[in-house]
Formats: structure tokens, sequence, C-alpha cells
């Protein structure tokens, strides 16, 4: 290759040099990002097996954010006993061959809708366990058919929880990992019991009677307005009858008539 480059320069003019240079340091630049992303990330420590896949261990290193420079054929990653307090989306999206990622003992307390995404038909293990874990957004898992570690977080069973569980795709095994330390409406007894396990508690409930109690005040509302009207409308006509039967009344009338419809009047 080192051949070609001198009589390439003899067809350049003097300000073509400056474009070779220019060249010349892209090339290099993209040699560089290459080996970036082949090589390990820094920091942490990698292996490679006989599959050819790689296996990236960033486990105990302190770290606060997830690394952003892990390379694009990791097959396993340890990212267990670290700082991370939020799985950002697309955190994993450049790793289409993970296979396992460990996320657990960390201090994750959010995943952010797509913090998976890109991982769908690759990942099989994902372990969150022993993790600050409360809620989730469905979309947090949106793709992924996993089989995830969920178990030992402070799970909050309420309606929201109750609602997402149905638009996980997760193995469903792995649901069973979510065991209620505090509910909410609070004291119905799910604390200590994994959600799952659970169903003919409807958490939802409570939302559907407030829901309830507002419709019967609608329709209550209503009532008494098409009452109020028929009332009105009865005394208004009551008064019309009256009117007609006066004016009949002080019409010219044959003797014994005058007597009936004065009887007719009381009646109305
Ligand atoms: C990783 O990225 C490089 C380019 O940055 C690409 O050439 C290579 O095929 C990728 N490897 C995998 C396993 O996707
Ligand atoms: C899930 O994680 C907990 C604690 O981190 C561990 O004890 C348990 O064996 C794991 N479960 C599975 C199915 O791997």
């Amino acid at each position: 290759k080192r051949d070609k480059r001198p009589p390439r320069r003899l067809f350049c003019r003097p300000g073509c040099l400056v474009m070779c240079l220019l060249l010349h340091s892209l090339v290099l630049m993209t040699f560089c990002f290459h080996h970036a992303a082949t090589s390990c990330s820094k920091s942490c420590y990698c292996s490679e097996n006989e599959e050819g896949g790689k296996t990236v261990r960033c486990s105990n290193l302190q770290l606060t954010e997830i690394p952003q420079d892990l390379p694009n054929d990791t097959r396993r990653i340890y990212l267990d006993f670290n700082h991370f307090t939020t799985v950002p989306s697309n955190a994993f999206a450049g790793l289409p061959h993970l296979v396992e990622l460990d996320l657990s003992h960390n201090e994750l307390s959010q995943l952010e809708p797509g913090a998976f995404r890109g991982l769908g038909s690759s990942l099989q293990f994902l372990d969150l366990s022993s993790n600050k874990l409360v809620n989730f957004h469905p979309e947090a898992f949106e793709g992924l058919r996993a089989r995830a570690n969920l178990t030992n977080n402070p799970w909050h069973c309420d309606c929201n929880l109750q609602m997402a569980l149905p638009r996980v795709d997760l193995e469903p095994a792995s649901l069973t990992g979510i065991v209620c330390q505090t509910s909410e409406p609070p004291d119905i007894g799910v604390e200590g019991l994994t959600f799952l396990l659970v169903p003919e508690i409807d958490l939802c409930v409570v939302m559907k009677k407030t829901t309830d109690v507002a419709m019967l005040v609608t329709m209550f509302g209503w009532f008494t307005m098409v009452i109020s009207y028929l009332v009105y409308y009865v005394r208004a006509n009551q008064e019309d009858a009256r009117r007609h039967l006066e004016y009949l009344k002080s019409l010219p009338s044959r003797p014994g008539k005058s007597e009936e419809s004065s009887t007719i009047s009381t009646v109305v």
C-alpha cells in the first residue's frame, strides 16, 4: 500500500499536500475507532472464549454510569456491585450479540423506556436482582423475552404495576421474582407475597370505586335536572289550564254546566 503513495503525490499541486495529510489522519482515526469498538472497555476486564464471544467484567468498580465503550461483539457483561441508579434508553443498543447482562447489586430505582432496546432477539438472561426497583414502565422491557431475575427489590404493588405486568414479554417465570414489599392500598395483605400469585386481589378496585362515585354523582345531577324541569312543566301547564277554564267559565254557558266546570277547575 505504501508504494502507491509517492506516485500519487506527483499529481498533487502544492495545496494538495494538506489534503493528503487530512486523508491520512482520517484513515488513522477510522483505525482508532475500529480499534476502540473491538477491544475492551477501559477499566473493565475482557476475555474471549472458544466460540469467539467476548465476556466483559466490570464488577465492583464503583461505576455510576453504564460504560458506553463496550465492545460490539460482547456476549456477556457483568456490571454487578456498582452504583448505577438508572438504566438510560438505548444503554445497550450497540450490542447485538449480548446474551447475558448482569446488573445485580446496584442502586437501580429506575429503568427508562427502551432501556434494553436492541437486545430483544439476543438476550437470554437479565439479572436485576438486589436493586432498588419499586415499579417499572412496561416500555422498559419492550421486546425483551429474556429470563429475568427481579428478586430482592422493594417492589411497590399497586394498580400501575398490575396494569404493567400483562404488557411485559419477559419469560413468565421471571415475574415470580416480584415480591411485594409495600402496596397501595396498604394493608391488603399482599406484602411478602409474590405478586403474580395473588391475581384475585384487584389493586385497581380503589380507582374503580372513585370512578363509580363520580358516575353516581353525575347521574344524580342529571336526574335532579330532569325532575325539576318536569315539575316546572307541570306547574306551567296547570297555570295555563286554570286560565283556560276561567276563560271557558266567563263564556255564556247553558245553565247546569257552569257548576260542572267549576268542579273540574277545583280538581285541576
Ligand atoms: C463491530 O463494529 C465494527 C465497525 O465499528 C464492524 O466492522 C464489526 O463487524 C462489528 N462487529 C460485530 C460483531 O457486529
Ligand atoms: C436471583 O438473584 C438472587 C440474589 O441476587 C439469587 O439468590 C438467586 O439465585 C437468583 N435466581 C435465579 C433464578 O438465578
